[in-house]
């Protein structure tokens, strides 16, 4: 029996999303339907909607979500109906070469659900990231799903489901922070401002927050942020070198995507720090390094994929540190909106207005 439920849908290329009925059916072996309660708006849907990740059209948008399972098909075990979850972007084997090596954040075989959602006339979706959560249900593979205290708001849960779980595991999983260190982020959208959430909760003495925008700033101050360079200002590595008694922080993230933070990324960490690259650069950018700075500085350059996050270990761990007190996720929510509201949601992205606009089913 297939489930007629609302729908964000992106139908072609760069057109505003428009809100449709939809079909999903009913779970099939491993595979679960889940009934959405919130997802983020997060700046991959956009790029979804504008053609810039695959021509797949049409898209059902929306992966930062969090809802309560509905239904699971054969052989599901690690979830039932009633259990309150966190969607990832793709279920991991377990069995593969990474899998085995604990690092299945980089498994080749991950996989989403089998069967489609269709609009009514048969035409098949394309969830995006796997989720397609902007709609009342949608089905996912069930190792997407990851059970959670229920007591924390679906709105704050789903964050972790994307860019906040991204930014807290470039700190703590990829760079690994530690008490007393030192850190500087280099943009403080979502994505780096959890960097700076995790920092402190991972106990950094020194988290300097560097953006071109003084109201980032203001907010990553309340995330955490004990010192804030304005880069158009001033040259942020000398600031941070400055601020860490002349050598550089020992973890230094770059949470925007671009040459100019790539490269201040790596000459703001102290010789034999730590560089975390989550901020996704476009196919054609390219930054030149003198190899002596390379092999001089020692340390290590490494890329954060998803936060290098084990879902079933982090999410529940910091949902509880979240209904604690001692991780803020509210202040990742700006806005809570309703299910027709995201093509306004995008465009108050665009201006840099919210860190996460969350629909509220
Ligand atoms: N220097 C410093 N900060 C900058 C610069 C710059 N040259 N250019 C932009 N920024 C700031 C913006 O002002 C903004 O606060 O970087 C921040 C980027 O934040 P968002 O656009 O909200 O993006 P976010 O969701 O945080 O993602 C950041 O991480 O996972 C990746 O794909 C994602 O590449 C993106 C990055
Ligand atoms: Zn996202
Ligand atoms: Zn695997």
């Amino acid at each position: 029996m297939a489930h007629q439920v609302r729908a964000v849908v992106a139908r072609e290329k760069g057109a505003p999303v428009t809100l449709e009925t939809i079909n999903v059916p009913d779970p099939g072996p491993g595979e679960a339907l889940v009934k959405v309660e919130a997802c983020g708006v997060c700046h991959t849907d956009l790029h979804y909607r504008d053609g810039g990740i695959s021509d797949d059209f049409p898209f059902l948008l929306g992966h930062e979500a969090a809802g309560i399972v509905e239904a699971v098909g054969e052989g599901v075990t690690d979830v039932v109906p009633g259990d309150f979850v966190i969607l990832n972007w793709r279920a991991v084997c377990g069995q593969c070469r990474a899998c085995l090596r604990g690092r299945p954040w980089y498994c080749f075989n991950t996989h989403n659900a089998k069967q489609k959602m269709t609009l009514l006339d048969g035409t098949e979706l394309s969830p995006a990231l796997g989720i397609g959560a902007f709609a009342e249900k949608t089905l996912v593979a069930a190792g997407q799903c990851t059970k959670v205290d229920p007591a924390a708001s679906a709105a704050v849960a789903g964050l972790l489901g994307c860019g906040v779980m991204a930014g807290i595991g470039a700190a703590i999983n990829t760079g690994g922070v530690g008490r007393g260190d030192s850190v500087a982020v280099i943009g403080c959208g979502g994505v780096g401002d959890a960097a700076i959430a995790g920092s402190r909760l991972a106990g950094a003495a020194k988290i300097i927050a560097v953006d071109i925008d003084q109201r980032k700033l203001e907010t990553a101050r309340k995330l955490g942020a004990t010192h804030t360079v304005n880069s158009q200002e001033t040259d942020p590595v000398e600031v941070i070198r400055r601020l860490t008694g002349g050598f550089g922080a020992d973890v230094v993230i770059e949470a925007v995507g671009r040459p100019e933070t790539y490269r201040q990324a790596f000459y703001a960490r102290d010789l034999a720090g730590t560089v975390v690259l989550v901020g996704v650069p476009t196919p054609d950018m390219t930054l030149e390094l003198p190899l002596l700075d390379v092999f001089g500085r020692g340390g290590a350059l490494k890329s954060s994929w998803y936060g290098d996050c084990l879902p079933s270990r982090d999410f529940p761990m910091l949902i509880d540190l979240y209904l604690q007190g001692r991780l803020d996720l509210d202040a990742f929510v700006s806005e809570t909106i309703a299910l027709d509201e995201v093509e306004k949601a995008f465009k108050r992205m665009h201006h840099g207005e919210v860190l996460r606009s969350v629909v509220v089913l």
